[in-house]
């Protein structure tokens, strides 16, 4: 009886020892991991639009580039400036690394963010930040294209409409590949983390 307790005892002990050490491993393996995955292979589609010095500009133009993607616009009250100051910061942190990163902000709101508009409001951010925009169809196939939604939104109490979109900061390797979608939760040193991860681990194809 005394020695069944014991095996017992014992075997209780190795089993712990061995999920413990499982557990472990995994924390270790989790922590370790390089946060460069990519979550959607040739991402993104065609588009014609016309940047901010009136010139127009295709998905090809950004062909061979890593790409930081925020569509929005210019009337945004809170979200959009936010998102593309962070996306500012990160690309100052980055310093040098941030060179081969060409930003992008794509207008969602045709109708008011004119190139002239485009042009100031991007003034505000990042000097190499490319502003688009485009008549209502080019950009409905941009926003169909990056799989963006954005709709315009008024009620009586509004004496301007707004426009309801989805805030995704889309991180693209040079391949065309959607490396991560960087959501509003997002901060900017996890940003500058799976940046820099993406860049040095990156080998071109
Ligand atoms: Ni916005």
């Amino acid at each position: 009886m005394k020695k069944r307790f014991i095996r017992i005892l014992i075997l209780s002990v190795f089993a712990l020892i061995i999920a413990g050490g499982i557990a472990a491993y995994q924390i270790y393996k989790e922590e370790n991991q390089t946060p460069n995955f990519v979550t959607a292979k040739n991402f993104g589609g065609p588009f014609t639009l016309v940047n901010q010095e009136n010139k127009k500009v295709t998905e090809k133009d950004f062909e061979n580039q890593w790409r930081l993607i925020y569509f929005g616009f210019t009337y945004c009250p809170a979200i959009c400036p936010t998102e593309l100051q962070k996306m500012t910061g990160v690309l100052n942190d980055l310093d040098d690394q941030a060179d081969d990163i060409t930003p992008i902000f794509i207008s969602v709101d045709p109708e008011r963010d004119t190139t002239d508009v485009i042009k100031n409001y991007i003034s505000l951010f990042h000097p190499r930040l490319v502003g688009l925009t485009g008549s209502e169809e080019q950009v409905n196939q941009a926003k169909k294209s990056y799989k963006i939604f954005a709709a315009k939104v008024k009620d009586d109490t509004m004496t301007e409409y707004t426009v309801d979109h989805s805030s995704f900061i889309y991180f693209m390797n040079p391949d065309n590949d959607l490396v991560r979608i960087f959501r509003i939760e997002d901060s900017a040193e996890e940003m500058i983390k799976v940046i820099k991860s993406a860049l040095s681990s990156y080998t071109a194809t």
